[in-house]
């Protein structure tokens, strides 16, 4: 009994850490797996490390997010302090339109975002 009680203690106590720790909007959303087709580590990063660190960028202002793959990108690149201000509409572009993920688009941007860690770095600005 006092295991079970020790285990469930702890459970509840991660689990609540978990979910109160993440910064709004990160803490309304529903969590999927992550999914980004887009996804291709190094393709473009080998351009934006050098960039980033010649200029010492420490904030980034990125219009059109999608599912965050540039903006984990960016984040990366960034110091502890440093933001990405990832604005878009998550509606999608109008080549986007039959895009069978715009319903979810903006749920799997954040969840995208929380699976990488970078919740306290990428501010989503919704501007609709
Ligand atoms: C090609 S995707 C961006 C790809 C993204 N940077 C990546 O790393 O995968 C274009 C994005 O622009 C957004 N967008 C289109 N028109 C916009 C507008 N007027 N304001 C904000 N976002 C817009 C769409 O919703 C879509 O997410």
């Amino acid at each position: 009994m006092r295991k079970f009680l020790c285990n469930f203690f702890l459970f509840v106590s991660i689990f609540g850490f978990t979910e109160s720790s993440l910064p709004k909007p990160y803490n309304e959303v529903t969590l999927l797996p992550f999914y980004d087709p887009d996804e291709h580590p190094g393709r473009h990063d080998v351009r934006y490390k050098q960039i980033f660190k010649d200029h010492k960028i420490e904030t980034v202002i990125e219009v059109g997010s999608w599912l965050g793959n540039s903006a984990r990108i960016f984040a990366a690149r960034i110091p502890e302090h440093g933001k990405i201000y990832a604005v878009d509409h998550w509606l999608g572009s109008i080549e986007q339109q039959s895009d069978p993920f715009l319903p979810h688009l903006y749920q799997q941007f954040l969840s995208n975002i929380i699976h990488s860690g970078y919740t306290n770095k990428v501010i989503p600005v919704k501007n609709v």
